[in-house]
């Protein structure tokens, strides 16, 4: 089978990534959003978000004539045989379930200008059953002739890794009814798998039924975001036993039945997937009659959240404030806060722990400023009160508190003793155990981690 053409609808960060990717990969593909600016600047060589990696693939891609990018549907229709649906899923005003409104769109756009047999391949995380509905939605609206398919496959990109994670899967999962749509997505993802076979690796495909196929994607978010909030709970005792949850992680990790990965305490997770996905998670469970089963993931999220507003209870303590009832007042204090991003190497400040502690200690009365090595633009437009600072030395400069939010590299090299003489006391809050305590100590700082015992 020659390699078939490939539209990807929603070019957001899930939908442009994987478009470069796959053009990388020798397909010839078309990446097609509704919203012209975004498909100026991919089409002008500019990636519009920060992942590293990409704009390198992005520019080699559109040169080669692999790649174009539009926002016409009927364009898609006459090219591409296989289309995947990338756009948003996001949170409803009810603060948990998700919102398949793009879904649609791009479903019943679609399909009424198909002219010939395609597959379209979801991957958009979505509730259980979306798949079937998208099915009968492509039964109303396409030409019942064509024998057009769907079939759903979960992505499992992470921020700051996502070139590798699609060019370099651990697995491919896919939700396929048909021999036909089992070739035709085998062959869309032919170079993945000649990738991994000229480097001796081996992407399993695991093929399974829709429902499977979607729960898989929130099963394995539910699972990661479970173990970062059991992690966080075990610093929550630590702190009033006075034990160290970073030991305490390694010792557990050296358990392959539990792992090293994932048990970072610190300010807990953000982002545009684990906070929503979890929510999106529980809403659907219980609709479907199967709430209680999912009723520890409100606890996750609960634990989660409590990590943020540690970092006001730290601080009042280290500045020697008083709490009253409506929590500490820092007012006159100048604190710098290092990372506005929801992780490094990223410029995502979605549901961010850094930016809810900033606003935080803002509220506390605190004069803030923020730093992040590439998040500044988007923090700002998210959180447009707080004061930033250009550079790390300036966000620090006088301050009588650093917290580090997010566990940059700039700010994890920096040198404890070059930052000791520009601030007005040493005191640091390290809200991502990024640092080496016993350096800081050494340099005259006093250290409080999440989740260990004060140095
Ligand atoms: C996540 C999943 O990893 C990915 O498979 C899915 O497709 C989308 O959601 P991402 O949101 O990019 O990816 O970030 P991830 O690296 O998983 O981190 C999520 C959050 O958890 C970050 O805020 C990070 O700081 C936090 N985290 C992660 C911890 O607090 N501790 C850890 O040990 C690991």
């Amino acid at each position: 089978m020659t390699l078939p053409r490939l539209s990807f609808l929603g070019t957001g960060y899930l939908g442009a990534t994987y478009a470069i990717c796959f053009a990388e990969l020798g397909y010839e593909v078309l990446g097609v959003d509704v919203d012209e600016v975004k498909i100026a600047t991919l089409a002008g060589g500019r990636v519009p978000f920060h992942e590293p990696g990409l704009d390198d693939l992005l520019r080699r891609n559109l040169t080669a004539g692999r790649l174009r990018f539009g926002t016409s549907y009927a364009d898609a229709a006459g090219f591409a045989d296989v289309h995947f649906i990338c756009v948003g899923t996001p949170q409803r005003a009810d603060g948990m379930s998700a919102d398949l409104t793009y879904v649609e769109s791009a479903v019943t756009n679609l399909a009424p200008l198909l002219r010939r047999r395609a597959l379209i391949v979801g991957k958009s995380t979505v509730p259980v059953g979306t798949a079937t509905w998208v099915e009968q939605l492509v039964a109303k609206h396409a030409v019942p002739a064509l024998g057009v398919e769907v079939a759903w496959s979960p992505e499992f990109l992470q921020e700051g890794y996502a070139v590798e994670d699609v060019l370099r899967p651990n697995r491919i999962v896919a939700g396929i009814k048909s021999d036909w749509a089992h070739k035709v997505f085998h062959a869309a993802h032919k170079g993945v798998f000649d990738l991994a076979a000229t480097e001796d690796r081996d992407v399993p495909l695991v093929v399974t039924d829709f429902a499977t196929a979607e729960l898989v994607k929130v099963a394995a978010n539910a699972f990661l975001a479970t173990k970062i909030s059991f992690i966080n709970a075990m610093a929550e005792v630590c702190e009033v036993a006075g034990a160290d949850v970073t030991q305490l992680a390694r010792a557990i990790g050296y358990d392959p039945r539990i792992g090293n990965r994932f048990l970072q305490a610190g300010l807990g997770f953000g982002g545009g997937c684990l906070p929503k996905d979890i929510r999106a998670f529980q809403a659907r469970a219980q609709e479907l009659g199967a709430g209680e089963a999912l009723r520890f993931l409100h606890e996750v999220d609960l634990i989660n959240t409590r990590r943020r507003g540690r970092v006001l209870n730290v601080a009042a303590e280290l500045l020697d404030r008083p709490v009253g009832p409506a929590g500490p007042d820092l007012s006159g204090t100048r604190v710098a806060v290092l990372g506005a991003a929801f992780k490094p190497n990223s410029d995502d400040v979605r549901d961010a722990p850094s930016l809810a502690a900033a606003a935080a200690l803002a509220a506390a009365g605190a004069e803030v400023r923020v730093y992040d090595p590439q998040a500044m633009e988007n923090a700002r437009r998210a959180q447009p009160h707080l004061t930033y600072a250009p550079t790390m030395a300036a966000a620090v400069d006088a301050a009588a508190l650093v917290v580090v939010a997010t566990e940059w590299a700039e700010f994890r090299n920096a040198d404890p003793v070059t930052l000791g003489d520009l601030v007005a006391a040493r005191r640091v809050i390290d809200g991502r155990n990024c640092l080496d305590p016993a350096q800081w100590s050494r340099a005259g700082w006093t250290y409080r981690g999440m989740g260990r015992p004060p140095v």
